[in-house]
């Protein structure tokens, strides 16, 4: 079955709960998913509802879609990203992005959770992301031939200029501060080493993760104005002596939660 028609399909079942289209989408990262709570008159469908969806496995990942209003938007949130690491093909990790798109949204909010590479990063920061690095040696855009998508976006303004200085105003007014920098993204699950930290580094990257860069791909692809933010939730392999396990993600984001949903409400508001 032809993409078109598997974004019909899920669109088709979507569609009739809804009473507006969203305009905006909200991917939370691991351990954002409670940004979704904050949604007034949420309308839940759980991915299983949803045809040709997959289920999520990552740690703090739900798997529905909310919709609703937030700071007077109307918005979708996905409650529980895929990631490459759990098998998905690229392709698959975006499929839930082109349906939000098919049913209205032009705007996409991509949240994730990072290590800080820049060592001036502090575990507990948000950097809004300038550009990217696509490591994960995966595209989204790579599909068959026979498949009716535009295969070849400029990726130069991927992460709107005019979406950041929002984002500036919203977490200057909430007293938030928000660094910037380049996110790399690679398809895990590992830990980096400390080499290809350092490599990394080198490059130009300030933070790395496991998601966000399909996302951007396929947004830009679509024509969609794209924020993404990174959680630094623990400073990268090397740079501290001591081991990475994952654990700290969900501590760190309930530790900057009332910030960072003065922020969204207020970067919502200004959409
Ligand atoms: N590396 C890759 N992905 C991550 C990290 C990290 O250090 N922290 C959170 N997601």
């Amino acid at each position: 079955m032809s993409l078109n028609s598997r974004i019909a399909q899920a669109r088709a079942v979507i569609q009739p709960r809804l009473e507006t289209p969203p305009q905006v989408a909200l991917i939370c990262g691991s351990g954002l998913g409670g940004l979704a709570e904050h949604i007034d008159a949420p309308v839940t469908i759980n991915y299983e509802e949803i045809p040709h969806f997959k289920t999520v496995g990552a740690p703090g990942h739900k798997g529905r879609l909310v919709f609703g209003t937030f700071a007077g938007q109307q918005v979708v949130a996905m409650q529980g990203r895929l990631h490459g690491y759990e098998g998905n093909t690229a392709e698959e990790v975006v499929f839930p992005l082109r349906v939000m798109h098919a049913l209205g949204a032009r705007t996409l909010i991509v949240t994730n959770a990072a290590g800080g590479i820049n060592t001036d990063f502090e575990v507990g920061d948000v950097m809004l992301i300038i550009d990217h690095i696509n490591f994960t040696g995966m595209n989204p855009l790579t599909i068959g031939a026979e498949q009716e998508l535009y295969r070849f976006p400029d990726m130069s303004h991927a992460y709107t200029s005019e979406l950041r200085h929002k984002a500036l105003a919203a977490a200057e007014t909430c007293g938030m501060a928000l660094r910037q920098g380049v996110y790399i993204g690679v398809r895990g699950p590992s830990f980096e080493t400390p080499a290809e930290i350092r490599a990394f580094r080198v490059w130009g990257a300030d933070a790395v993760g496991m998601s966000t860069v399909f996302e951007a791909i396929t947004a830009a692809s679509l024509g969609m104005e794209v924020l993404g933010l990174s959680l630094i939730t623990n400073m990268a392999a090397g740079i501290f002596d001591a081991p990475l396990a994952g654990g700290e993600v969900l501590e760190v984001s309930e530790a900057i939660s009332q910030k960072l949903e003065c922020f969204m409400a207020k970067l919502f508001a200004d959409l």
